[in-house]
């Protein structure tokens, strides 16, 4: 029987830092509103870096927490909603940036649920046989698709990468990942890809924003999340007490804390790290857990869950021992 194990971790973050009070600027808010909807108090924002530099950085932490040669990785997947170009994919060029040879790299897109397929695929492509160390990253630069006039959703969304070696092991340490998708048919939480114009009439193609209706979403969030839990939990003939933590993707404190009172599971061992970066998407998990193992929030040994959602809909979610 194969198994598999989270071998490190990594993330980063871009250093240039937006308070709410920064915010001010741009929209007609405040730090309270900001605060007290959604837990968040700054982000962090890209000046000059793209995507790949955010998942460079990020994966080489992870390849140094793991102790592995870059050789021995055979697998890349990166999850982005914000590539860098159309083509090639942020995998392939992580695969050049880390001067990686005869590997498989693609992307995926699956919104802020995105690490969890990574993870789903990187687990089962190992498992198979056929791989032994993946390089799994959700890198986002998200604040290049904010409309930064819409005060529903600037304030929400930061930049990161998060990133983690998934190694062929002798014990069963991934235990178990799920992921799902709806189509969100009504487009709660949409960002439209560039228009593409008849050249006679000489339109500019634009970038679209995201557009999102907050309380549909919302009500999406707190209903799958503590429902990917329990199909967790009852799967893998568990209750909620095995679980030593829960690292859950940061998209608003509230959401968490209604997840939470929903599974009767204490929000003190729910991770929350939302006030420092908000909402970096597919980055939000890996971020997450890196920082939850390195502060020791996460210790050897222990169970915990990790769930996240995002738009599409999508969801996934993962038991793992450390
Ligand atoms: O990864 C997935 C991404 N998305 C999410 O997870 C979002 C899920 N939804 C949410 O987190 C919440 O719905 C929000 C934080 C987006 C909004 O919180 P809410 O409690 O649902 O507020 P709301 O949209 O119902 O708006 C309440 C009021 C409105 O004013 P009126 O109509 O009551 O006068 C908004 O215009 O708050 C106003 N508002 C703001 N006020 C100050 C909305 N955004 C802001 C703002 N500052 N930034």
């Amino acid at each position: 029987m194969i198994y598999t194990k989270i071998k490190g971790t990594g993330s980063y973050v871009p250093k240039k830092v937006m308070t709410n009070e920064d915010l001010k600027q741009f929209v007609d808010t405040s730090d309270e509103w900001i605060v007290s909807r959604t837990g968040i108090k700054e982000r962090h924002i890209v000046t000059d870096e793209f995507t790949v530099d955010l998942a460079e950085k990020a994966s080489l932490k992870a390849i140094e927490d793991a102790g592995i040669d870059k050789s021995e990785i055979d697998i890349v997947i990166v999850a982005t909603v914000t590539p860098d170009n159309a083509f090639p994919g942020i995998g392939n060029l992580l695969q050049g940036r880390l001067g990686l040879e005869r590997v498989m790299t693609f992307d995926i897109n699956a919104a802020c649920s995105g690490f969890l397929y990574a993870l789903e695929i990187a687990d089962k492509m190992i498992k198979s046989g056929a791989y032994n160390n993946a390089l799994i990253v959700g890198a986002e630069t998200l604040t290049r698709l904010t409309d930064w006039r819409d005060r529903n959703t600037c304030v929400l969304f930061g930049d990161a990468a998060g990133a983690m070696i998934i190694s062929k092991s002798d014990t069963n340490s991934i235990k178990d990942v799920i992921c799902g998708s709806v189509s969100d048919s009504d487009g709660h939480l949409i960002c439209n890809n560039v228009d593409i114009k008849d050249p006679a009439v000489n339109a500019v193609s634009v970038q679209d924003h995201i557009h999102m209706n907050g309380r549909e979403v919302f009500k999406f969030a707190t209903r799958i999340m503590p429902k990917t839990i329990r199909d967790l939990l009852e799967r893998n003939n568990m209750v909620l007490d095995d679980l030593d933590y829960i690292v859950a993707h940061q998209a608003n404190e509230r959401i968490i804390n209604k997840a939470a009172r929903d599974l009767g599971y204490s929000m003190d061992k729910m991770f929350l790290n939302i006030s420092k970066y908000g909402n970096t998407s597919s980055a939000s998990v890996p971020l997450a857990i890196d920082e939850a193992i390195k502060t020791k929030k996460i210790n050897k040994g222990d169970l915990f869950a990790t769930v996240a959602f995002g738009g599409g809909f999508t969801w996934g979610g993962a038991i793992i021992e450390l």
